[in-house]
């Protein structure tokens, strides 16, 4: 355990957010600060929705040189930030603080730690045709990051097709040239762009353990099977949206890159160094009881 190596220098960062104990970040991080042999230390920190601006101002008392942010402080956060990056303003969350020189500076790596992951899988979305499912916080990411590396057109379905609209006329504001649009989350919409999609990305919840026999790909309407599919979802590893994608010849990217792309970039930004997200993967691997031989 990470905690045997604590001595009277180390250096902490942490998890605020409400609950906390199921986050795979901090195995992932103490893994990480091991491996390169920093006194380092991610420690979570369950913190109820009124106390948030006490917990910041004591994560700075107490020399606290970050933390990630999770459900459902990423908005509530914001107003205490003296600074914030480009992508945490346009997507309109934090996930990473970085407290320094007395100053909190808040950072999204949620679009990063997406399209490093594609990346990593060897898809650029680059002039690409995107489909995205679900508009969430995790769709605004999504849609920046795929804005930001230029796809050639992102097209937004949801099942509350308002909260679509929403997101499009927001991020179009950010990215002028980029091409976005929206339709609901039905059959007849994903039917209709069948033949025009290079990637298709789930961002929502469905799916997602504990029911993991839920997909948001309706039965009725086929793979288009020349596209990569993508799903935010980590637990289960294999969802039923990337069996499905599988099983119809779709090449398939899980939600385990993210987290841990997400994870590496806030890394980068508290110790300035870069981490080994093998080791990473390594130990989200175990917190989420996966054997590597058999997802490698
Ligand atoms: P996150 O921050 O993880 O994106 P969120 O902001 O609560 O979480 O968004 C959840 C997304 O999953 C939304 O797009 C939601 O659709 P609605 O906006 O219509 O609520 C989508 N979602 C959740 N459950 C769903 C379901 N059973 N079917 C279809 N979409 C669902």
């Amino acid at each position: 355990m990470a905690n045997s190596t604590i001595t009277g220098k180390t250096t902490l960062v942490g998890l605020i957010g409400w609950p906390v104990e199921h986050s795979l970040s901090p195995a992932m991080h103490n893994a990480a600060f091991a491996q390169l042999g920093l006194d380092w230390a991610y420690v979570p920190l369950p913190v109820q929705p009124s106390n948030v601006r006490h917990a910041l101002q004591g994560l700075a008392a107490l020399n606290f040189v970050g933390v990630n942010v999770t459900v459902p402080h990423k908005q509530a956060v914001i107003r205490y930030m003296d600074e914030l990056s480009d992508a945490a303003r346009i997507i309109g969350a934090v996930n990473t603080i970085h407290l320094k020189d007395g100053r909190m500076l808040g950072y999204n790596t949620d679009a990063v730690g997406f399209l490093n992951s594609l990346l990593e899988a060897g898809c650029d979305p680059k002039g690409r045709r995107v489909s995205v499912l679900g508009a969430g916080g995790a769709a605004r990411a999504v849609v920046f990051a795929l804005c930001r590396a230029e796809a050639d057109a992102v097209t937004v379905f949801n099942r509350t097709a308002e909260r679509a609209a929403f997101l499009v006329d927001d991020l179009a504001e950010a990215f002028p040239d980029s091409r976005l649009a929206f339709a609901p989350l039905t059959s007849e919409a994903l039917r209709q762009m069948d033949h025009h999609v290079d990637l298709v990305v789930n961002t929502t919840s469905v799916g997602m353990s504990p029911h993991p026999e839920n997909c948001p790909w309706p039965e009725d309407v086929p793979i288009p099977n020349d596209a990569t599919f993508c799903d935010l979802v980590y637990n289960p590893l294999e969802t039923i949206f990337l069996a499905r994608a599988r099983l119809a010849g779709a090449a398939t990217i899980d939600g385990l890159g993210m987290l841990v792309h997400q994870g590496a970039y806030a890394f980068q930004q508290w110790t300035g160094q870069q981490p080994n997200v093998e080791v990473m993967r390594r130990a989200c691997m175990a917190g989420l009881k996966i054997d590597p031989q058999v997802t490698d």
